[in-house]
C-alpha cells in the first residue's frame, strides 16, 4: 500500500483536530477559573523568576477574508485608543500583583493587528509595559507586523521601545489568489517591510505563509516560496490554510469549490518544504523552518523547543502572563483565560477588576498528558526518561500509554522502553497522533483538519 493510500486509511483527510497549542485546548476551558484563581496564581510566581508576557491588540483596519483570528475592524482610532487605556490600567493591576524581582525575559503583541496603533501610542503602550515589569537584560521584545500597516515612523517607534523581533504576515503573493482570500498586498509593501525592520536592528524575522488556499497549485506556490525566499526570513510559518466560517464567519465570503482537496493540500506542503530544505533551512516541527543559525533551530536541534499560543518557541518560562481581550494564560497550575469580548473586558478592567473569564485547572494526568503531547508536536519523539524522571508517571502506565496509540497508527510509529517515536512516513498525521494521548473528548467540528 502506498503512503497515501494508508494516510487515506488513517483518516488524515476527514480529522478535525486541535493545532495543540495546550493541552487541554482552549475549547476545552470552563468556568473553573476566575479573577481569585489568576491572582493566586500570579502571587505564587516565586520571587526573582523571569517571565513571558503577552500583550493582545484585537483591532485591525481591514478585514482579510481568510482569517480566522480573534479581531475586529475599526475605521477610527477612538475604539483603539480606548482599549489602550483599558490594557493600561490591566497592566498596572497584573504588575501590583507580581512578587518581588520578577522579570519580563519575552514580551510580545499579537493580534489583530498591533501595528495599527500609531507611534505615540506604540511609545505609551510599551513605555507602560517597562514602567510596570522589570524588564530581563537581554529580554526579547516581539511584535506581529501586517506589511499593509508599517510605516517608518512606526518602525522608528517599535525600535526605539526595543523590538528586536517581529513576525509579518505575507499569506501568499499571487495577486489572484490575494483577491480571492480578500488580503491584497504587493510584494514590494512587504520587501519595504522587511528591509524597514532589518535597517532597524531586526535579529529575528519570522515570515508567516499559508498552504491549501483557494485555487493554489504547485506552480503558484512554488512561485509564492521563491518570491519569500527572497526576502530571506530567518524563519517561516508554513500554515496550513484553515476553513472554518462556523466559527470566522467572514470565511464564507470565499468560495469553497476552489479550495484544494486534502490530497493536494498535501502535496502543496510538501512543495513548498522541498524548496525551504533545498535553500538551506531545517524543518521545525510540523509547519516551521529555520536557518540554522536561528534560535529555533538551535532548541529544535537540542531539545529545548516548547509549544506555546504563539506556535513554536524556544521561550522556557514556566508562567506565560496573558494581558488584553481573551488573552489566555499559563502558570504551572493551569490556564486562565480573559474574556474574550472587548466591551466586557473593558467593562471588568475599568471597574478594577481583573478580567478572567475561563481557564483550566491542572488535574489528574494533565501535565503527563500536556508534556507527552508537546513532545511530539515538536520533536516528533517522547524520551521515555525524560518523561520518568519528571515524576510525572510509572514506567507501566507510559508503555501502555504509547501501546495503545500505537495500536491506531499501525506502521507509522515506533515504540519501545526508551521512547515513542513518529517515523517519517507518519509526520503527517502528528495532531492525530498527539490526539491519541488527549484524554478530552474532541468535538469533531471545533477544529481544523489534520492537513
Ligand atoms: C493574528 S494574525 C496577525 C498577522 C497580522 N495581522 C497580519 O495580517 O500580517 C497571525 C497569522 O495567523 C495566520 N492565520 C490567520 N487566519 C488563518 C487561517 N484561517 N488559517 C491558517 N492561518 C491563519 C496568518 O498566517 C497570520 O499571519
Ligand atoms: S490576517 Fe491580520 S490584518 Fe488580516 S484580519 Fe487577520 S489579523 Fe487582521
Amino acid at each position: 500500500m502506498d503512503n497515501l493510500t494508508q494516510l487515506r486509511d488513517l483518516g488524515l483527510f476527514e480529522a478535525k483536530v486541535p493545532r495543540y497549542t495546550s493541552y487541554p485546548p482552549a475549547t476545552k476551558f470552563s468556568n473553573d477559573v476566575a479573577a481569585t484563581g489568576f491572582s493566586d496564581w500570579i502571587t505564587a510566581i516565586p520571587a526573582g523568576t523571569q517571565v513571558s508576557l503577552y500583550l493582545h491588540v484585537p483591532f485591525c483596519r481591514r478585514l482579510c477574508w481568510f482569517c480566522a483570528c480573534r479581531t475586529q475592524g475599526v475605521s477610527n482610532d477612538a475604539p483603539v485608543l480606548a482599549y489602550l487605556e483599558t490594557l493600561k490600567k490591566e497592566i498596572a493591576l497584573v504588575a501590583s500583583l507580581l512578587p518581588d524581582g520578577v522579570e519580563v525575559a519575552r514580551l510580545h503583541w499579537g493580534g489583530g493587528t498591533p501595528t495599527l496603533l500609531g507611534p505615540t501610542a506604540i511609545t505609551d503602550l510599551a513605555a507602560a509595559v517597562w514602567r510596570h515589569f522589570p524588564r530581563a537584560e537581554n529580554a526579547e521584545f516581539s511584535v506581529e507586523i501586517d506589511p499593509n500597516e508599517i510605516d517608518d515612523a512606526r518602525l522608528d517607534a517599535l525600535a526605539a521601545a526595543g523590538m528586536n523581533r517581529a513576525s509579518i504576515g505575507v499569506q501568499d503573493f499571487d495577486p489572484a489568489i490575494q483577491k480571492t482570500i480578500g488580503r491584497m498586498q504587493s510584494y514590494e509593501i512587504t520587501r519595504d517591510a522587511v528591509e524597514g525592520l532589518r535597517a532597524r536592528g531586526i535579529h529575528s524575522l519570522n515570515a508567516d505563509i499559508l498552504f491549501g488556499l483557494p485555487d493554489q497549485t504547485e506552480e503558484r506556490i512554488t512561485e509564492s516560496v521563491q518570491k519569500l525566499l527572497s526576502l530571506n526570513p530567518d524563519r517561516v510559518a508554513l500554515y496550513g490554510y484553515a476553513h472554518v466560517p462556523w466559527m470566522a464567519k467572514r470565511q464564507q465570503l470565499i468560495p469553497t469549490d476552489a479550495l484544494p482537496t486534502p490530497e493536494e493540500r498535501l502535496n502543496l506542503f510538501a512543495t513548498a518544504e522541498a524548496l525551504f530544505k533545498r535553500d538551506g533551512y531545517r524543518p521545525i516541527g510540523i509547519d516551521h523552518f529555520a536557518r540554522p543559525t536561528d534560535s529555533l533551530a538551535q532548541a529544535a536541534r537540542t531539545g529545548h523547543m516548547r509549544r506555546n499560543f504563539q506556535g513554536y518557541t524556544d521561550d522556557t518560562c514556566d508562567v506565560l502572563i496573558g494581558l488584553g481581550a481573551s488573552s489566555i494564560s499559563r502558570f504551572p497550575q493551569g490556564f486562565a483565560q480573559n474574556t474574550a469580548g472587548t466591551a466586557a473586558y473593558q467593562k471588568s478592567v475599568r471597574a478594577g477588576d481583573l478580567a478572567t473569564g475561563r481557564g483550566h485547572i491542572f488535574k489528574g494526568d494533565d501535565r503527563l498528558r500536556a508534556r507527552l503531547i508537546e513532545a511530539l508536536m515538536c520533536d516528533f519523539r517522547i524520551n521515555s526518561a525524560e518523561i520518568l524522571d519528571s515524576g510525572l508517571t510509572d514506567t507501566a502506565t507510559l508503555e501502555t500509554l504509547f501501546q495503545t496509540a500505537a495500536n491506531s497508527f499501525p506502521g507509522m510509529v515506533y515504540h519501545d522502553a526508551t521512547a515513542f517515536e513518529i517515523l517519517p512516513a507518519g509526520r503527517a498525521l502528528t495532531r492525530m497522533i498527539a490526539r491519541a494521548f488527549d484524554s478530552y473528548e474532541m468535538q469533531a467540528n471545533g477544529h481544523s483538519s489534520a492537513i
